[in-house]
């Protein structure tokens, strides 16, 4: 079974971390006064970058603008599946203007992009799979939100609680592995909806609180290779044993704002 995992080649959008910094608070992880490393983030984001073109995947960048730290997210400004692109309403007035910059690289890349009347923080809070999209509530992203994303896309959306408030983001406590199944951070969730995902993902790969912690579950996975901090060792090992080959990658400086490798990363599906 281990060698017969096969990549789906991707397309990816990112923000290089010209202007990042941690100067305000919206997430438990966030303290203003931290110094960043910009040039240490820079090196960890190139590294990201080489480890997605080194394993074939396609990089598209955004040019970062001054003045919107969070910009380097990228997974939060929308959410394409079929081509479609949901744009996004940041729930945080600081990061509301990113989306002008995001909808104008769409927008000249020929894509229209719907703009949602609701908060709504793109692939953070929107997870596609092969037949719903997975969808986070209760830090950011709101119910009515995942409505208008039904709508949208035609698409199933299961809405799930989040309940931890250093898992604000559905990214941050799950991943989709591949077509079949994910890997999740239980305790992340309300009582009903780790019940809906052990029914919708019996054969999940599930993970702790401590892989939760060191970013572990905000992890790309091609379906094959999983890019994957380097403390989640537990998780890795888990993953590997499912015939996953993890890719470790560290991204410990963007972790000072509540983010890791996935938020970096948005996909295009086409
Ligand atoms: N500082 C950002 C925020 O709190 C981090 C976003 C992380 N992105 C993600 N997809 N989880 O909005």
């Amino acid at each position: 079974m281990p060698d017969s995992r096969v990549p789906r080649l991707r397309r990816f959008l990112v923000c290089e971390p010209r202007h990042f910094a941690v100067q305000y608070a919206i997430n438990p992880w966030m303290h203003p006064d931290t110094r960043v490393d910009v040039d240490l983030a820079q090196e960890q984001w190139q590294a990201l970058i080489r480890a997605y073109l080194a394993h074939g995947h396609t990089v598209d960048t955004v040019p970062p603008v001054p003045g919107l730290p969070d910009m380097v997210f990228a997974a939060n400004s929308a959410v394409v599946v079929g081509g479609r692109v949901f744009g996004s309403l940041f729930h945080a007035p600081q990061r509301r203007p990113e989306s002008l910059h995001y909808d104008l690289w769409f927008k000249t890349a020929g894509y229209e992009v719907y703009r949602p009347e609701s908060v709504c923080e793109g692939e953070g809070d929107l997870v596609p799979t092969s037949r719903y999209v997975l969808a986070g509530t209760g830090f950011r992203t709101t119910r009515d939100a995942h409505r208008e994303a039904q709508e949208f896309f035609g698409l199933p959306v299961i809405s799930l609680t989040l309940v931890d408030p250093y898992f604000y983001h559905l990214d941050t406590a799950l991943f989709v592995l591949d077509e079949h199944t994910i890997a999740y951070y239980p305790e992340a969730f309300s009582p009903g909806s780790r019940e809906v995902l052990a029914r919708l993902y019996p054969d999940a790969v599930l993970a702790t609180r401590d892989d939760a912690m060191a970013f572990g579950l905000n992890s790309v996975s091609d379906g094959r290779h999983v890019f994957i901090a380097p403390r989640a060792e537990a998780l890795a090992a888990r993953l590997a044993d499912h015939g996953f080959v993890p890719v470790p990658v560290d991204l410990s400086e963007f972790h000072k704002a509540g983010g890791g490798i996935k938020c970096c990363t948005q996909e295009i599906r086409s």
